[in-house]
């Protein structure tokens, strides 16, 4: 079975992922991406960028800011709106989401709804998960922005808690500057910052976080449910294409009276985590509130003319996000196998192979015969022009395999006696072991045939 210590103790093992300032006995819920970690992370928004701006006509990318004018934030609802209802239990004084704790104990979601859940903790005496005690605090609404000052504004301004708002801002300038036709989207991939209570579950719920979002445009007289429906199968084909299995994931619809008053429709989709099923990645239905909102506190028009029709309106908005730890998230657990062998248990990283953090690695059989070290190295830098290679001579082959295996390198060459006369390697494929001879000249297009 997978845990999540399993893949946590991969993570660090294998230099995916480290608890931050470790030394300094780390913060609270930071994590470091190490070596291939970064590879993996860099991949997978490598694929969905590929899948939702590249290969599409009518989606442009954007790279904004993350500290952004504070105005844009009051007009998006978020200084006042973007709360967490907290509790502190007295006695250890640890801090706790309200709703989750209520959720728990009635199965029933209060989120919004303060004093009822306050009352909830009392009468039903809800035990404080970190001393069992049950001696709670008023619940109250707890802001998620986190705010610093920056020279020359006056008052606070705040770190962004979404990629969206940075890309709603620039609306004109793209329908200025770009020959863009309603529906189009506008992408981007960057940092988001929240100050969480958070309760573990790894890289799960950080406080400083990525995400890939895409507001896309639509005109309010189309008939949205045919889109929306669209959207929902690409997300899950881009999930698809981390590795998960579609029988891992599911639909959850808010309903109608939790949506904002802006919204029709939101849907999480959420994946089946060792922990349960949680929220993977959202597709939201937000009308015109944004670009409303924006017009409205900027005094500047951000509507929309239809060449056709001559019109002139607010476009509405399909927001589909995703969170790209989560999708890592799910990227490894998806990849992680035991499998029995002869010798014992192997562990592999069965990514798919664009998302592989090493695609190849090429071993010297023996690291002190200088003739197979020269001929390895010289594959190695004939082919790290392709791909992202990894050249080991640490130990034996079978150490090595190993090694590979675990962080999900999909072929392994190695270079023997028979490599100096014959000019080829020994290929190992990741997933079935099995081992050909493929002639050194050959391998570039034998490898691009397979990655
Ligand atoms: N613009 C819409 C928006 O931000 P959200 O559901 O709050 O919606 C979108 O966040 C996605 O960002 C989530 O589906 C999740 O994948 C990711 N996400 C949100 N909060 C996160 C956190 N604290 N840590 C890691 N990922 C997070």
């Amino acid at each position: 079975m997978i845990t999540m210590e399993k893949i946590v103790s991969l993570s660090k093992r294998r230099g995916f992922i480290f608890p931050a300032c470790d030394i300094y006995g780390g913060l609270a819920n930071a994590y470091s991406y190490g070596p291939y970690g970064v590879e993996l992370k860099n991949n997978i928004k490598k694929l969905w960028w590929e899948m939702f701006v590249h290969q599409r006509e009518d989606i442009v990318g954007i790279d904004g800011p993350i500290m952004l004018n504070p105005k844009l934030w009051e007009a998006s609802g978020h200084t006042t709106g973007f709360n967490d209802a907290m509790v502190d239990c007295k006695k250890c004084k640890k801090r706790f989401r309200a709703d989750h704790l209520v959720q728990e104990a009635t199965g029933k979601d209060m989120e919004g709804e303060l004093e009822v859940m306050t009352k909830v903790l009392k009468e039903q005496e809800v035990k404080c998960p970190e001393c069992g005690t049950s001696d709670w605090t008023e619940v109250r609404n707890f802001n998620m922005m986190f705010k610093t000052k920056m020279n020359g504004v006056d008052g606070d301004i705040y770190l962004r808690p979404e990629t969206a708002g940075a890309i709603f801002v620039e609306f004109k300038n793209i329908i200025d500057s770009m020959r863009i036709k309603l529906p189009f989207g506008i992408a981007q991939i960057g940092k988001a910052f929240r100050n969480e209570i958070v309760a573990g579950n790894f890289i799960f719920r950080t406080r400083e976080f990525e995400q890939m979002e895409i507001e896309y445009f639509i005109n309010p007289k189309v008939k949205w449910e045919p889109l929306f429906k669209k959207w929902l199968k690409l997300q899950e084909e881009f999930t698809i294409a981390l590795g998960a299995n579609k029988k891992d994931l599911r639909y959850y619809e808010h309903p109608q009276e939790k949506l904002s008053h802006y919204s029709k429709k939101t849907v999480d989709i959420e994946y089946k985590f060792p922990f349960g099923f949680s929220e993977l990645f959202g597709l939201a239905h937000r009308g015109d509130f944004d670009l409303s909102q924006h017009s409205k506190f900027s005094n500047t028009k951000l509507d929309y003319l239809d060449a056709e029709t001559n019109e002139r309106f607010i476009p509405h908005v399909l927001e589909p996000t995703f969170g790209v730890d989560r999708a890592l998230l799910v990227a490894l657990l998806s990849a992680y196998h035991e499998e029995k062998t002869k010798d014992g248990v192997r562990i592999v990283m069965k990514f798919p192979k664009k998302l592989a953090p090493v695609k190849v690695a090429i071993f010297p059989l023996l690291r002190n015969k200088p003739k197979l070290v020269k001929k390895a190295k010289e594959i190695f830098n004939d082919l790290k022009e392709d791909f992202v290679c990894e050249f080991d001579d640490n130990g034996n082959i079978g150490k090595r395999y190993r090694r590979q295996d675990e962080i999900g390198t999909p072929y392994c060459l190695t270079v023997d006696f028979d490599s100096l006369d014959k000019e080829d390697v020994t290929v190992r494929d990741r997933d079935t072991m099995k081992q050909e001879r493929i002639k050194i000249k050959e391998l570039k297009d034998y490898l691009k045939d397979k990655l």
